[in-house]
């Protein structure tokens, strides 16, 4: 099933960025973008997931032209269907762990994994104001929070950028369950050429052109 459908975007800021990119992502897959810092794969990833309207083209989600949408629309597949990675946590920081756990849980009528909580090594950490987290422990919060809430599409940037190899290896395992289980999909920018390689699908941002290399 088709869950996300670019068509021809371009995109500029003080210069031309890239133009004419078309990708397509089915759920129980996984894509990975890469290239050198600067070429625009977080702009590409705002633009996929609705976060930046771009210059030209259009992002169907879900059968969905997404810049198309009403805000309320919008508002609420992002809420239901697209979990954000970012290299900023947006976790609400004068709560515990936990609590921004259980507002993910709540907002989505869902429960915490308390499982997936250990396989992330952040059990133990929890009840600790998010602010008194280490930046690896933040991240690893935010990827919990985000798969709480059991997305559809799976947006990630750098998420394991914070963290050490065994622990990055058991974040990119569990994305890669998730997805299994949950018939979702995932787009992951990395510098990681191994954990890019993992992916069903890799493509490099190159010269303002998408070129798919797997
Ligand atoms: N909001 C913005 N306004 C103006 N220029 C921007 C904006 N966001 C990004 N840029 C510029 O667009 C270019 C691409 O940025 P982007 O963050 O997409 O690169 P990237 O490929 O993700 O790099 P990195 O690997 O370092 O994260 C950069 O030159 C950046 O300065
Ligand atoms: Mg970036």
């Amino acid at each position: 099933m088709n869950l996300l459908n670019a068509k021809n975007l371009s995109h500029n800021f003080e210069y031309p960025l890239f133009s004419n990119i078309n990708l397509e992502l089915n759920s129980g897959e996984s894509i990975a973008i890469i290239g050198e810092s600067g070429s625009g794969k977080s702009t590409l990833l705002h633009i996929l997931s609705s976060l930046l309207k771009p210059d030209e083209g259009e992002v169907n989600i879900l059968e969905k032209d997404i810049y198309r949408l009403n805000v309320a629309d919008l508002v609420q597949i992002r809420r239901d269907d697209l979990g954000l990675i970012f290299q900023s946590h947006y976790l609400f920081k004068g709560f515990s762990a936990q609590e921004n756990l259980e507002i993910a849980a709540l907002l989505s009528h869902k429960t915490i994994d308390k499982k997936l909580l250990n396989r992330l090594d952040v059990g133990h950490v929890i009840s600790q104001k998010v602010t008194e987290l280490s930046g690896g422990q933040q991240q690893r919060i935010s990827i919990a929070r985000i798969l709480t809430k059991k997305p559809r599409i799976i947006f990630a940037d750098e998420p394991t950028g914070n963290l050490d190899n065994k622990t990055s290896l058991e974040v990119m395992n569990i994305f890669s369950e998730f997805i299994k289980e949950n018939n979702a999909a995932m787009i992951l920018v990395t510098h990681n050429e191994e954990f890019a390689f993992s992916c069903d699908k890799v493509f490099k941002l190159h010269n303002q052109e998408l070129e798919q290399i797997k």
